[in-house]
């Protein structure tokens, strides 16, 4: 809806104007009908609001209205003359020029001749001769773009004249001629009093004086503040522009006129006005019956803004001793009751402009409802654990709520804790407390239930841990993690490698077993295995250690091929199986380089095609196998599988790179 000057517009029969969208569009604008304050409503179910207010002004300028030739101006040669234009009634910006004696001719401003576009009227700081002529105004609306002129005004020299600057007259005799010179005389309004400014607007100053020589005009701040560099100065310094005014442009401006005679100043003070601009607006509130409301809106402006307030659209005003308070940006309603929902708008304004801020105040009243959040069916606890049961029901006023276990009231104990908000605590839970619990929400409006049964669990324990190990390269081995747990748990492994999560690609929670197959040096560290149930959280860990070639063994860097410093031996050779039962194997070898240190003993490794890589592998005859011996025999094998063995030297400085490993060989059925 729109309105003007506060009327609603009825569109219905209007040939002229239709709405689309919101917008009003008017076509062949009318003076009489159109001109005026607009302001738009939108509106819906749960309320209305205002836009701010927009006016339409219609620019016009009319015709001057003397035809006939004004009289003419009677100067003396080096004297100063002021013609006035004298715009007739108009509205909108105009714009200023001077013809002299006929059109094309305009006359050309510089330092000795100067049009005011404030009033209008042409300066000449000092007449010459060749000023004397006709001279007509021609006044430009720019927003009309109509045009009009004066009826031309004659400048004609004389022999001897007065001159008027200020409230001295002085006579200058025709015989003064040659040294008529004259001090600088400042015209036309220059002692501005206050010229208001707008944030951001472009304020233009004139200053302009008579006087022989022609006077030079200059404009400083008496705070002594040196001009910004947008200030400019225009016409041979008669106008000084700040363009985007701003709050430290506001102060003194004062503009000096100066010839060799003396000079002559004007001071004035440009005020800074800014339109209200918002540092706290409203937001959409919900608030329950009987509450209270307060709202506050603030806004900066210059001068400052006043507040008002409208609901729905229309002004707020506030009762003597009732519900409602308003204080410039504060709202205060007491005890709201459902006839208070609605749009709330407050606005600050001064004579610049004016800011809206808009929210809705819900105002609830409805009975306790569980349907957001319900009490989990089923709870599970651990034995000798603390229970927390939340009740948080919707309800307009806030609910009062009772817990149940079973049919019977449940009260406060050493162990069970009602909190003010509802919650039920209790501590050191046993296989007692499990039960169906149920709390019971009621306001004015009515009641609500929700209800979940507790479960009891025994704790998890962990029945297989991982223990810290020391691996070489390129083995496999398992870290066990295992469980006990009651068979009400859900249960769920994980396991974290130096404080990152292991991603296994594949949800395998059934055991906590991990395997590393072809170990890496890049493996050594911490491994945790954690274990998640519905009601706690245990870890167990295990500090690995891959033990391998370091950088300075590798066959790029040859130290140890050179014998420059001790390295773990080298890698034995041609492993082969001597002689295979169904559960022993009988390996020879030959041994590698020592690489400048006596090899100490041999480790024999096996790898099946049901194992995870290469494991170490016990030995009987010797249990141990020192440096000297080149034959072992392995035990515990399985029968009838495929066997591959190899060997790894060691010797003080470390374990050595294993052995290529040994012919494919099958163990023999049982
Ligand atoms: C609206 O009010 C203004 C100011 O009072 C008045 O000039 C204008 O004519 C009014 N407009 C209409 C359409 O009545
Ligand atoms: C000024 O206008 C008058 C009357 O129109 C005319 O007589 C006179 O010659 C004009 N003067 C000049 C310098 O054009
Ligand atoms: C009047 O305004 C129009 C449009 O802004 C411009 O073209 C024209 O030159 C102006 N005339 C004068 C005398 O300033
Ligand atoms: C001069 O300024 C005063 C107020 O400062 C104003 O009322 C008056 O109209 C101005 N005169 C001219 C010619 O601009
Ligand atoms: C709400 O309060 C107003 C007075 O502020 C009263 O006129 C109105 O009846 C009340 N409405 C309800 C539903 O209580
Ligand atoms: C819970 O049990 C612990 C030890 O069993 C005891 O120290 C604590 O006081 C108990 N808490 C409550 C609230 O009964
Ligand atoms: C109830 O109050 C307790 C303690 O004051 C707090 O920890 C808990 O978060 C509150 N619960 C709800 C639902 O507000």
């Amino acid at each position: 809806r729109w309105s003007l000057n506060g009327t609603l517009i009825d569109l219905g029969s209007d040939y002229r104007r239709h709405m689309s969208g919101g917008s009003l569009i008017i076509r062949n604008l009318d003076k009489d009908q159109d001109s005026g304050m607009y302001q738009c409503t939108a509106f819906n179910t749960l309320g209305s609001i205002l836009s701010r207010r927009a006016s339409i002004h219609f620019a016009y300028l009319d015709s001057f209205k003397t035809q006939s030739v004004r009289s003419a101006v009677n100067v003396r040669e080096g004297q100063g003359v002021v013609l006035l234009c004298g715009a007739p009634p108009h509205s909108g910006e105009l714009i200023f020029a001077w013809i002299f004696n006929e059109y094309p001719y305009s006359v050309q401003q510089d330092s000795r001749r100067f049009i005011s576009q404030e009033t209008g009227s042409l300066y000449i700081a000092k007449v010459e001769p060749s000023d004397v002529g006709n001279y007509t105004c021609v006044v430009n609306n720019t927003v009309t773009k109509q045009k009009v002129l004066s009826s031309p005004t004659p400048l004609v020299l004389r022999s001897d004249v007065e001159i008027h600057c200020g409230s001295l007259t002085i006579m200058i005799p025709l015989f003064y001629r040659l040294a008529s010179t004259m001090r600088p005389c400042l015209i036309g309004n220059m002692s501005w009093n206050s010229v208001p400014a707008a944030k951001e607007s472009v304020v233009k100053l004139e200053c302009f004086a008579l006087g022989n020589p022609v006077p030079e005009i200059s404009w400083r701040r008496p705070s002594g503040v040196p001009f910004p560099s947008k200030v400019k100065m225009k016409n041979s310094n008669a106008v000084l522009e700040i363009p985007n005014f701003q709050q430290e442009d506001a102060g003194m401006y004062e503009c000096i006129a100066e010839n060799r005679r003396g000079k002559n100043a004007a001071r004035g003070r440009i005020s800074y006005h800014a339109k209200p601009q918002w540092l706290q607006t409203i937001t959409d509130t919900a608030r329950s019956i009987e509450e209270n409301l307060f709202w506050e809106c603030k806004a900066n402006g210059k001068p400052k803004p006043s507040y008002s307030w409208l609901k729905n659209g229309e002004q707020m005003v506030a009762e003597v001793m009732a519900r409602v308070e308003i204080e410039n940006g504060a709202l205060s309603i007491t005890a709201l009751n459902l006839s208070d929902s609605g749009m709330y708008q407050c606005v600050a304004e001064n004579k610049h402009g004016s800011v809206y801020s808009s929210a809705q105040l819900m105002v609830l009243a409805s009975a306790p409802s569980f349907s957001r959040s319900p009490l989990k069916a089923l709870l599970k606890a651990r034995s000798g654990s603390e229970v927390t049961l939340e009740c948080k029901p919707q309800a307009s006023p806030p609910a009062i709520s009772l817990w149940k276990k079973g049919n019977e009231i449940l009260l406060r104990t050493e162990r069970i804790t009602l909190l003010p908000n509802g919650t039920l605590k209790i501590a050191n839970v046993t296989k007692q407390d499990a039960a169906s619990y149920t709390c019971i929400a009621k306001n004015q409006f009515g009641t609500a239930s929700t209800t979940g049964k507790l479960l009891i669990t025994e704790p998890t324990r962990i029945t297989m841990r991982p223990t810290n190990m020391e691996i070489i390269v390129g083995e496999s081995i398992v870290l066990p993690c295992q469980i006990a747990s009651d068979p009400a748990l859900d249960v769920s492994f994980s396991w974290a490698f130096n404080g990152q999560l292991i991603d296994f690609q594949r949800d395998d929670t059934v055991s906590g077993d991990l395997m590393i197959r072809n170990i890496q040096l890049s493996h050594g560290g911490k491994y945790v295995c954690v274990v998640d149930t519905d009601v706690e959280s245990l870890s167990t860990s295990a500090i690995l250690v891959v033990k391998g070639s370091p950088w300075w063994m590798s066959p790029e860097s040859n130290f140890c091929q050179l014998q420059l410093i001790s390295c773990p031996p080298g890698p034995p050779d041609k492993v082969s199986v001597e002689e295979i039962t169904d559960s022993t194997a009988q390996l020879s070898w030959t041994p590698g380089r020592d690489n400048g240190s006596p090899i100490t003993g041999y480790i024999v490794q096996a790898r099946t095609p049901f194992t995870v890589g290469w494991q170490v592998i016990d030995t009987a005859v010797p249990e141990v196998v020192n440096g000297n011996m080149l034959t072992a025999t392995v035990v515990g094998l399985n029968a009838w599988v495929e066997y591959e063995f190899r060997v790894v030297a060691q010797n003080v400085v470390g374990l050595g790179e294993p052995s290529p490993a040994s012919a494919k060989t099958r163990t023999e059925d049982a």
